[in-house]
């Protein structure tokens, strides 16, 4: 017997060059920002997320300049890769923010709903046996799922888990590398388990058409937001 695997999810991952050099740097903005943010928001388990905190824009801070000109040239290239034509589409980074996640700390299961593309690049991974939090991918769509649930916490109808019926997969963080996948990719960080501080930036990005003559004729992509308008007129 043989069995096929097909519709595979691409996960890209870059080990950047030059990351040691920039990495001191990186840190020292993401704790400097961490600090002058807004007071906390989220539970002491849960990693310190920039985004609920009033730090989102870190592509517009020019200590980031070096890893946000990598996340363009990672994106174009994991792009190429799905066999999109650059030449029709603008990208945008839409939101980007840093996570600190420290000892004991996690990061919920989400999505980002509101962008296309997600890259993450792990700017300091703790070294060691104990897990510094993985990345954990969850699927969604559970194609081998015969029955639905079938799979799910309250069956003991599987003998063993194993790549087909697996609901979870843990990708864990390496430092320098950067890692790219759709947003609508559902993702949590198990806990960090290690001693130490894990260090990472997130980044949304958007995909448009460019502007012309087929700009906004194809629901599937979005138009240029040159072309988009404010509403105009209030009820308030
Ligand atoms: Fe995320």
């Amino acid at each position: 017997m043989a069995i096929e695997t097909l519709f595979p999810l691409a996960i890209y991952y870059e080990d950047l060059f030059e990351a040691e050099t920039h990495q001191e740097g990186l840190v020292k903005a993401v704790l400097e920002l961490e600090e002058s943010g807004f007071e906390r928001r989220n539970y002491p388990e849960m990693a310190w997320t920039g985004d609920i905190h009033g730090v989102q824009q870190i592509h517009r801070d020019p200590r980031f300049a070096w890893v946000v000109a990598q996340v363009e040239m990672q994106t174009m290239l994991y792009l190429q890769e799905l066999g999109v034509d650059l030449e029709q589409v603008d990208l945008y980074i839409q939101r980007s923010w840093p996570i600190v996640c420290r000892p004991g700390q996690e990061v919920g299961a989400h999505c980002h709903n509101t962008a296309h593309i997600s890259a993450v690049y792990y700017i300091v991974v703790p070294a060691g046996e104990a897990d510094p939090g993985s990345l954990i991918f969850l699927d969604g769509l559970r194609v081998n799922e015969v029955c639905p649930g079938l799979g799910s916490e309250n069956t003991d109808i599987l003998t063993e888990i194993n790549g087909f019926n697996q609901l979870e997969a843990a990708y864990a963080p390496v430092e320098g590398r950067m890692i790219i996948f759709p947003a609508k990719q559902r993702h949590a960080v198990s806990r960090n388990e290690s001693e130490d501080l894990r260090v990472s930036l997130s980044f949304d990005i958007i995909l448009t058409a460019k502007p012309g003559l087929a700009a906004g004729s194809h629901e599937f992509l979005t138009p240029p937001p040159a072309q988009w308008q404010a509403f105009q007129t209030s009820i308030l």
